[in-house]
């Protein structure tokens, strides 16, 4: 058995960091994860408000200090000028994974027209993958539905924990057996 995996869940609103509105987001992050992981996962959960440098200190408090092996972000990836969640991810990222991005906008445009809008990316950072979901709380199954297969494999080639899902809601694609 490995450790636990550790997993970042990451709010960017300026609403919800001031107390404005309680953070639904981080919640249903939350929930989605308890209900596709059968692995035992510990949570790194923090609210940030839209800024750039709040967003990059929290990637990097998420990745180089808690050793997360996933960061999930959720808000701040559409076109408004406060929106700056992919630009702060793509400045803590060693790689691009620009699958990620595709895939969740293909797949959103069947619940909305405006899944365009959504400049979500996904990169990684040392040995964590970090990928951005938009705020509204149903994109947040919507978008994870479409990428969840790929990501324990994902995590396998970072040397990460090994993720195992219950295969009744998502199955986990691993091209060899570990
Ligand atoms: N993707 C999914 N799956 N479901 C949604 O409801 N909302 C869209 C888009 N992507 C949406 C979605 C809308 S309306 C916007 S403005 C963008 O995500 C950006 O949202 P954000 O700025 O809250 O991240």
């Amino acid at each position: 058995m490995s450790e636990p995996a550790r997993i970042g869940i990451l709010t960017i609103s300026d609403r919800a960091s001031r107390g404005d509105y309680e953070d639904r987001g981080g919640p249903a992050i939350r929930e989605y994860l308890d209900e596709v992981l059968r692995s035992e996962w510990t949570a790194v959960a923090r609210v940030v408000p839209d800024e750039r440098p709040a967003i990059e200190a929290a990637l990097v408090e998420a990745t180089d200090v808690e050793k997360c092996d996933l960061v999930v972000t959720t808000g701040g990836t559409g076109p408004a000028a406060r929106d700056v969640t992919p630009e702060a991810t793509e400045a803590v990222a060693d790689k691009l994974m620009p699958g990620f991005g595709e895939l969740m906008r293909t797949v959103s445009l069947r619940a909305v027209p405006t899944a365009i809008l959504s400049r979500q990316i996904a990169v990684i950072r040392g040995r964590s993958l970090i990928v951005n979901l938009p705020g509204q709380p149903k994109a947040i199954g919507e978008c994870l539905d479409a990428v969840f297969p790929a990501i324990p494999y994902c995590i396998d080639l970072l040397g990460g924990a090994y993720l195992e899902t219950n295969e009744d809601r998502i199955v986990a694609f691993r091209p060899k057996k570990k």
